[in-house]
């Protein structure tokens, strides 16, 4: 195992670098493929790309839980189930810890339409996504932070829920979205990609 400091959240990759020169060398193929990961999901936990979810401060063992399933092909998507090919149980536990001390991603910063985000809050209020989410939506354990997530990677991954395509660890947000229409899924999208 290993830890990364507090410089890693200045420095991004070279620190990252620096961390996995130190890994032994069964940890080969991981250290090749890190930078590969955050090409698309972004250095610094914010990604750029669309529909490429950013990963900075999500909960470890909610990370974790989603490279076992892109591994074991339980969550089907390219690219993360080619991404994950051949990566051990401990390979996925060191990117876990890894992206949870990335920093949170930065909210949306134009200027949020008050009467959607008063929806998308009330929605949010109402379905009891801050329950399990936790009040400022930074996520714990293996429910994830949703506070500056991507807009259209939210929106996704409500969508997907809704119509079965995303299979979660569990069916509680297959639950949570069965009886909820699409306006509301977009509101919630919008409102949680804004949140301060
Ligand atoms: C070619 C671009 C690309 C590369 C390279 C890539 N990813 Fe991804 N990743 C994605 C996309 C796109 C998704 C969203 C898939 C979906 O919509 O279901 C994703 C999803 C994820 C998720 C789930 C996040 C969430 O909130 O559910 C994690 C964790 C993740 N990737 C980690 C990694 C790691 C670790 C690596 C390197 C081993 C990596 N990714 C490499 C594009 C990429
Ligand atoms: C009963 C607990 C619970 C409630 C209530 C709940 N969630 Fe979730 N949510 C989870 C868990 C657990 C996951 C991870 C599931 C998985 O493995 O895919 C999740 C995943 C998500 C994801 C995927 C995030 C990502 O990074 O891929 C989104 C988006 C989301 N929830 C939004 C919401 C919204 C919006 C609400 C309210 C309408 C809500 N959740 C209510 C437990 C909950």
């Amino acid at each position: 195992m290993f830890s990364i400091e507090g410089n890693l959240l200045k420095a991004g990759m070279g620190a990252i670098l620096a961390v996995m020169a130190g890994f032994p060398v069964c940890a080969q193929s991981l250290q090749e493929r890190v930078p590969t990961c955050f090409e698309c999901h972004g250095e610094k936990g914010q990604s750029q790309l669309p529909e490429v979810p950013s990963l900075g401060a999500q909960p470890a063992l909610y990370t974790l839980v989603e490279l076992v399933m892109f591994r074991d092909k339980l969550r089907l998507t390219e690219p993360m189930n080619q991404q994950t090919v051949g990566l051990s149980d401990g390979d996925l536990r060191a990117l876990s810890d890894m992206i949870a001390k990335l920093p949170a991603p930065e909210p949306i910063s134009d200027t949020p339409d008050p009467a959607r985000m008063d929806r998308g809050r009330a929605l949010a209020q109402a379905n009891r996504c801050n329950f399990c989410h936790q009040s400022n939506y930074q996520g714990v354990e293996n429910v994830p932070r949703l506070a500056g997530q991507r807009e259209d990677y939210l929106l996704k991954s409500l969508r997907a829920y809704k119509d079965n395509t995303r299979r979660g660890y569990d069916a509680q947000m297959s639950e949570v979205v069965y009886a909820m229409k699409d306006d509301d899924l977009v509101d919630l999208a919008y409102f949680l990609a804004r949140l301060k």
